[in-house]
């Protein structure tokens, strides 16, 4: 396993630098990053950046950004193509780090840097699609096209819950078509940056290309976002700082991508096929201990099946084996932190103050607990308008709501701030169809999951889960290109 961006080490444990104009560089100050499911294991110390060096990262991004904004595309499809072979030869170990770090299970983790190398890859093939369209003009000699330019420099503001996946569906995108790019990630996740980076580097990409800034959102984050040199920024995270970057960036007339909040819902009607359901409900709620954007939280249901559906649900949740997500067999990990065990804890009390029944889980065990773990967690004939209805946890919690038909559970699905994914569970066609048609979220499934997300299609959601852009796919292209169209005439001829 290569040590890139190490720059030290006390104790035995590594010191990890910042990536900026090339070069790996230790901080003067470091911050701990601990394993959630073990917290007494240090995993490493890393940079905690300064305003100085998100200036400096800044600077060399925007340094760089003339030449290779200028180079070709096929340059930088061979560096991504590179990128995502050593990522990929890496993926058990980097995948292994994911899960130290973040406490997804191994399977998950090493998952999630597999699709970050498939990412990789498909934005190398996205680089060599054509940049533009060729139209007719009145003057029949006009050579009338219009082509995509890169923007220049771009921040990019990444969360800890997909913590390789979600970074390399940002950056990827932005160099392939030739921006430049100042990173800050989760604090709570550098090491994946580092090993995203490293992987970038090992692939040959210039000095300056992308600049790595470790850190909190105050010191290394602000002034990413508030430098006018950053034209674009493309933040996942809460939308409580989405906002705030949504605030700065728009004074300053930046572009700007918000991913945030989800509360989605996944319908079961009662034809469908509940054994197939349950499945995808559960891996919806309750895998990366419900720790996603895309997470199903309220399992809306037909009357005349909740009884049988419940019993179900209640019986998949007690079989999932909650532990160390390194260990072979183990379902679901911890939290992130002590302070999302303790707030998702919190949720569960608050709501069972309320009069609203737990069925099973929202326990904090006893024998786990040197991690930040909350037992998957069920609770029965949630009332669509209250918190737990409506608020995103963010944590391994699901609300059954029970409904009479498909307009009342389209209804509910949508009475939400957020629109982000929704899922359908049925065996008639007409009802899914209408459900397709009426459900307000950006991304929407018919008998599977609400989670997941393929590189090739666009990703984002509707109402407060998006800022109306699309990750992914060829969608990302309108996020990381500007447009110029082009007359071209011939000189008189003489
Ligand atoms: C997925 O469901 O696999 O932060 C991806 C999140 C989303 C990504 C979800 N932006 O959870």
């Amino acid at each position: 396993m290569a040590t890139n961006g190490v720059v030290g080490e006390r104790n035995g444990v590594p010191v990890y630098g910042q990536f900026i104009n090339g070069e790996w560089i230790e901080a003067s100050e470091t911050f701990e990053n601990r394993n959630p499911a073990k917290s007494s294991e240090l995993i490493g110390l890393f940079a905690k950046g300064s305003a100085q060096d998100a200036e400096a990262a800044i600077a060399a991004a925007d340094e760089a950004a003339a030449e290779w904004g200028a180079s070709s595309p096929i340059t930088r499809a061979n560096i991504l193509y590179k990128a995502s072979e050593i990522l990929m030869a890496r993926a058990n170990e980097v995948g292994r780090d994911l899960t130290r770090e973040e406490g997804k299970t191994l399977k998950e983790g090493i998952g999630e840097t597999m699709r970050a190398a498939q990412i990789l890859r498909y934005y190398a093939g996205e680089a060599q699609q054509p940049v533009g369209e060729h139209y007719p003009s009145v003057n029949p000699t006009t050579m009338l096209y219009t082509v995509r330019e890169p923007l220049g420099v771009v921040g990019i503001i990444t969360p800890w819950n997909f913590p390789i996946a979600i970074p390399a569906w940002k950056i990827a995108p932005a160099l392939a078509f030739g921006n430049t790019v100042v990173f800050k990630p989760a604090s709570a996740t550098p090491l994946c940056a580092v090993h995203l980076v490293a992987a970038l580097e090992e692939a040959g990409l210039p000095k300056g290309v992308v600049n790595l800034v470790t850190g909190s959102a105050g010191e290394v984050g602000d002034p990413i976002v508030k430098d006018d040199r950053v034209v674009a920024v493309s933040f996942t995270g809460s939308g409580e700082v989405g906002e705030g970057i949504r605030k700065v960036t728009s004074e300053r007339g930046a572009k700007v991508q918000l991913e945030l909040g989800g509360k989605n819902p996944a319908i079961v009607l009662a034809d469908a096929d509940l054994d197939h359901a349950v499945t995808h409900v559960i891996n919806g709620a309750m895998m990366s201990t419900g720790q996603k954007c895309t997470a199903t939280s309220r399992a809306i249901v037909d009357r005349r099946i909740a009884g049988d559906l419940t019993a179900r649900l209640e019986a998949r949740i007690e079989s999932l084996v909650v532990g160390d997500p390194l260990k072979d067999g183990t379902n679901i990990g911890p939290l992130i932190d002590a302070k999302a065990a303790e707030r998702v804890a919190g949720e569960i009390e608050r709501a069972q103050g309320e009069g609203v029944s737990l069925l099973t889980g929202g326990e904090r065990p006893e024998t786990l607990s040197d991690g930040h773990f909350v037992t998957p967690a069920l609770f029965g004939d949630v009332d669509p308008s209250s918190r737990l209805g409506q608020e995103e946890l963010f944590g391994p919690v699901l609300g059954i709501i029970p409904v009479d038909d498909v307009d009342e559970a389209i209804a509910v699905a949508n009475k939400v701030r957020y629109g982000l994914s929704a899922s359908l569970f049925t065996r008639d066609l007409g009802r899914a169809m209408q459900f397709v048609r009426e459900i307000k979220a950006g991304i929407v499934h018919v008998n599977s999951e609400t989670a997941g997300a393929e590189p090739q299609v666009p990703f984002g959601g509707y109402k407060a889960s998006s800022s109306y852009s699309r990750e992914q796919g060829k969608a990302a292209r309108e996020f990381y290109t500007q447009m110029k169209t082009v007359y071209l005439d011939p000189p008189p001829m003489s």
